[in-house]
Parts: structure tokens; sequence; C-alpha cells
């Protein structure tokens, strides 16, 4: 499949942002405990939750958008970990994220979102060894489209590249690069802070144990 234009501007104007949050995560120190890894999915739920909405108004195509949603997925695997609905629904929220407001910002974002789905598999595979989980008991949203991660991200480049044509590729490159931001900033504020403050919500006791 060929490059289009427009996934060859993210991929070189995002380069550095996504070298950025793959050194900054620190993924895999987090996920070598079963505490360190519910506080990274704690942290992605805070994400998704404001996201996903605002994801679906601007993009207005349920049959495209709703399989790539994985706030559902977060829930389960929290679950599996221990938060019971209130304890999920109580967690920080990111409300200083940039959210899309037109489609073109959306397509933005969700190159943000799906393309973490391909690095996510081989999180998903270190988790399985190193905690034991599997997509079916609490590693559900690293594993995302599991076996159908390729035809889902290459479905999502021949919509991205349509969209750019019929559009504004400025837009989807300025939302892609201000969305990577604002994540890395979510997702890799210092645990103390990561535990309170923004959001409307507190991270509810849970038994380490989960
Ligand atoms: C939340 C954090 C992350 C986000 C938002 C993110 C985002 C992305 C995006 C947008 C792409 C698509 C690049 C493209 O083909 O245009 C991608 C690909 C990829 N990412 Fe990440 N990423 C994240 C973390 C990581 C981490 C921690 C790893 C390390 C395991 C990783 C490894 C990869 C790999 C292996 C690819 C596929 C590259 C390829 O097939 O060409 N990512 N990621």
């Amino acid at each position: 499949m060929p490059v289009s234009p427009i996934l060859e501007r993210l991929r070189a104007e995002t380069r550095e942002a996504h070298e950025a949050i793959e050194r900054d995560l620190a993924w895999e120190t987090r996920v070598t405990t079963r505490g360190g890894y519910r506080a990274l999915l704690v942290r992605f739920w805070g994400l998704h939750v404001v996201l996903e909405p605002a994801l679906a108004d601007a993009v207005r195509d349920p049959a495209f958008f709703d399989p790539r949603r994985r706030l559902g997925h977060l829930a389960a695997d929290l679950r599996v970990l221990g938060l019971d609905e209130a304890a999920i629904d109580a967690l920080p929220r990111a409300v200083s994220m940039p959210l899309p407001s037109d489609r073109h910002q959306a397509f933005g974002v969700l190159y943000v979102l799906e393309g973490s789905t391909l690095g996510g598999q081989v999180i998903a595979k270190r988790i399985g060894r190193q905690l034991g989980l599997s997509p079916e008991d609490g590693c559900r949203y690293y594993a995302a489209h599991g076996r159908e991660t390729g035809p889902m991200w290459k479905a999502f480049r021949q919509r991205l590249a349509e969209e750019a044509l019929a559009g504004d590729s400025d837009t989807i490159v300025a939302a892609a690069t201000r969305t990577f931001d604002a994540m890395r900033h979510w997702l890799c504020a210092a645990p103390e802070t990561s535990l309170g403050g923004e959001g409307r919500g507190r991270i509810a006791k849970v038994s380490d144990r989960g």
C-alpha cells in the first residue's frame, strides 16, 4: 500500500514527539508490577474518557469510529485489577486535553490513538509475560484490535488519506502534534501529581493484589 502524502507528513512531523513519548512513558518499568501497570491504565482511562465522546461527535460515523473505542477495554482491565465501577468513574480525567472540534482535527487525534495500537502489540506481549495477563483477562486495552490490528490500521490509513484529500492537511497535522504533546504531559506526569489535582476524581484505594 503506497504511503499517502498525509501519512508521510504525519510521520515526519510527529517523529520527535513519538520518540519523546516512547522515552518518557517508561512503560517497561511501569509494567513490572501490577500496581505500576494499573497506574498507567488509570492515566489512559482519563484520556479516553474525555477524547472518545469528542471524537464521536466530530467524526459522525459510528460504523468507523465505534470499533476504535477503547474506554470499555480500559474499564474491563481496571476491573480485573481490582477497581469497581464507582472507583473507575471517580478516576482523574484529562480535562486539559485539547479536544477535536471538527473532522480534520479528529483525524489528527485518531492518527495518534490508532497508531498507538501498533506499539501496543509489543507492550501487550510484555505484559503477558511479566504479569501473566491476557487480552481476556486484564490486558484488553493494549491488545486493542488484536489480530485485526493490521487491517484496522490499513483501513484507517485509507480513510485518513481520503479525509486529507477532501480538506486541510495542516489542520490534521497540527491536531496530531498537539495531541502527542498533551498526551505525553498527561501520561508522563510524576506519579504523585498523577494521583490528584487535575480531573474530577480521586483514585480509590484498592488492594495491591488487584
Ligand atoms: C502513548 C504512547 C504512544 C503513542 C501515542 C504512539 C503512537 C504511534 C503512532 C501514531 C504510530 C504510527 C506511526 C506511523 O506509521 O505513521 C506508532 C507506531 C509505532 N509505535 Fe508508537 N506510540 C506510543 C508508544 C509507543 C511505545 C511505548 C512503543 C514501544 C514499544 C511504540 C512502538 C511503536 C511501533 C513499533 C510502531 C510501528 C512502527 C511501524 O510499523 O512502522 N510506541 N505509534
